[in-house]
């Protein structure tokens, strides 16, 4: 990794001008223009002004004391103060070479183990009984691609879906189920049969006149599970495992597995002494029977158990806090949930804090909500919120439709469909992770699914076609990979750096592998990883135009090929930390 490199050099250099350099330090970034160089440090700029000196005078000190000669050029000082780095072929050779070298890694190396951390990473979460919708897959896929990253950089993960198994959708589902249930179509097929009980009820909730009787008939229902109504609480059993089957098929497809899955019902016995240890504390406070804890100079408190004893959303997640800091001591705790919970993470959080826990970072990692193409909530014809494993088929049909065409060596047909599938799930993935999670978006299967442009079917046909230069070539890469590592560099690879900007511009690209995935897990932001895999792709791209590869000669046919590897090494690597497969052919 360059910028690593370049701090401490740069480190070393600042010693006698600043005494805490770290924020100057991350003021060395890769430059928007080649004009001013691969890699800017701005750090001369605010240093002068706190040392009360021309920001140019500056600027010169620390280039003479930095000592980089072996990485760059001579350091350029441009305009105000701005030192420009240009890094030299030698030193592009030796990275590359070790990211050559590296199968597993690609020469990123793990955080220094003083900065490993444990994060504890709550995602998914799902209402169960009530079908998963599409709002679901932004939890769930932002969830997995900050815990996959994170691993990657050696931090200990353990990540926890926090399923809604307690709600009031099971007191909907217990009254379907014991005046509406259709038995031979339950026995037939328990999970649509649950999921039409759900619609239903929900539907006599909304309906005119009286819907009152029914919602009271719910409400009813799930007090007496929470009370631990025998009988509620058996077809509470029941029916649970069946919606779980459902959920986990979805994962399945989406190749997620969580490490716990400790739903809201897990801490239902542990609820009455939260609060009652609260009170005690007298962090929280009753009024008029019920339970609050208020924040100084905030009117609205967050309420932790009704005046008639019931508890809440709230209060579970008090409780799961509690267990989860005794069980698994994170030193962080990531929430992904839709910013519409931003006030409830607000408040537990401040909660917790009350309670005296302030070594722990707890941190909402909030979304936005996805759209129809009309630009509302993405909703079906008919009106419903739509489906997640719906939602994957059609987009694995599409997939399907586009391979079918491109397909024109009689591709045998289940690889055909296990493309599709990577290409169908991939492009849902894609879509999702791409955007700042903090807006909204857009969903659109022609847009997700399109061959060029910010999308996974592009990433996953640049690499496909980077392969395919393998194969059409006749070349053995492992053994092209270990002749390298095996010979000096500069004479398999002269080439690299001298012959062509376009090759240059890509090396430099590959080198910035590490630094995206430092800055994506910095703000708990993937799409910060997929903008700079599209970078790569691009950059690929023109490269692949530019400089012919299995008509080039020797040395500089070697380099190229090398180069491609890694580029595809680099993309599947990268898609792999977002929780999407390659295919080898499309
Ligand atoms: N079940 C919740 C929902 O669907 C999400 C749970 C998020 N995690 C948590 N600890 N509150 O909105």
């Amino acid at each position: 990794m360059i910028l690593p490199l370049l701090k401490t050099r740069f480190a070393d250099a600042l010693q006698t001008l600043a005494s805490d350099a770290d924020a100057y330090l991350d003021m060395i970034r890769p430059s928007q223009d080649p004009k001013f160089g691969d890699y800017q440090a701005n750090m001369a700029m605010p240093l002068a002004k706190k040392l009360g000196k021309p920001p140019r005078e500056i600027a010169l000190q620390i280039v003479e004391q930095l000592d980089i000669a072996d990485i760059c050029s001579p350091p350029e000082i441009a305009g105000p103060g701005f030192i420009n780095l240009r890094l030299n072929d030698d030193c592009i050779q030796t990275l590359l070479h070790s990211a050559i070298a590296d199968g597993e890694r690609l020469a990123i190396p793990n955080v220094d183990s003083n900065k490993r951390k444990t994060y504890l990473v709550d995602y998914s979460g799902p209402n169960v009984a009530k079908p998963m919708h599409v709002g679901h897959i932004r939890s769930t896929v932002i969830g997995n691609a900050l815990a996959r990253m994170l691993r990657f950089q050696g931090h200990h993960v353990i990540t926890d879906n926090h399923l809604g198994d307690w709600g009031t959708q099971f007191g909907m589902i217990i009254f379907g189920y014991k005046n509406y249930l259709d038995a031979d179509a339950y026995q037939k097929n328990p999970v649509d049969e649950l999921s039409r009980l759900y619609r239903f009820v929900r539907q006599k909730m909304d309906e005119e006149p009286q819907p009152e009787s029914i919602n009271a008939a719910v409400l009813r229902e799930t007090a007496k599970l929470h009370a631990g109504d025998p009988e509620n609480l058996k077809i509470w059993q029941e029916v649970l495992p069946h919606s779980q089957d459902e959920i986990n098929r979805i994962y399945q497809r989406l190749q997620i597995a969580f490490d716990h899955t400790l739903g809201e019902s897990f801490y239902q016995p542990m609820l009455g002494k939260v609060v009652d240890n609260l009170l005690q504390r007298k962090i929280a406070v009753e009024t008029e029977g019920a339970v609050g804890i208020f924040f100084n100079q905030e009117k609205v408190p967050m309420l932790i158990r009704k005046s008639d004893g019931a508890f809440l959303y709230g209060t579970t997640d008090l409780a799961t806090v509690e267990y989860r800091l005794d069980t698994f001591k994170p030193d962080a705790v990531l929430y992904v949930v839709d910013f519409r919970q931003s006030q409830h993470f607000d408040h537990l959080f401040k909660a917790v804090r009350l309670m005296g826990v302030d070594d722990v970072e707890l941190t909402h990692v909030k979304f936005g909500t996805v759209l129809g193409e009309d630009g509302k909530p993405f909703k079906t014809r008919s009106g419903d919120t739509v489906g997640l494993n719906g939602l994957l088929d059609e987009a694995e049909r599409r997939a399907y439709e586009i391979v079918k065409e491109n397909d024109k060596d009689n591709t045998p047909e289940p690889e055909l469909r296990e493309t599709a599938r990577r290409i169908g799930i991939g492009a849902i993935i894609y879509a999702d992770l791409s955007q700042n999670r903090e807006s909204d978006y857009v969903f659109s299967y022609d847009k997700m699914l399109a061959m060029t442009g910010n999308t996974a079917t592009y990433m996953q046909y640049a690499y496909a076609r980077v392969r395919s230069i393998f194969s059409k070539g006749n070349v053995d890469v492992e053994n092209l990979r270990n002749t390298v590592s095996r010979t000096v560099l500069r004479d398999v690879q002269g080439a690299v750096a001298n012959s062509h900007p376009a090759e240059r511009a890509l090396a430099l690209e590959l080198l910035k592998f590490g630094e995206a995935i430092d800055l994506a897990v910095r703000d708990y932001r993937p799409n910060v990883l997929t903008s700079y895999l599209f970078e790569l792709a691009n950059r690929y791209s023109a490269f692949f135009e530019q400089c012919p590869v299995l008509k080039a000669e020797d040395a500089v046919r070697t380099g190229r090929l090398l180069l491609c590897d890694l580029t595809a090494r680099t993309l599947q690597k990268g898609l792999e930390l977002l929780g999407i497969e390659t295919v080898e052919r499309m």
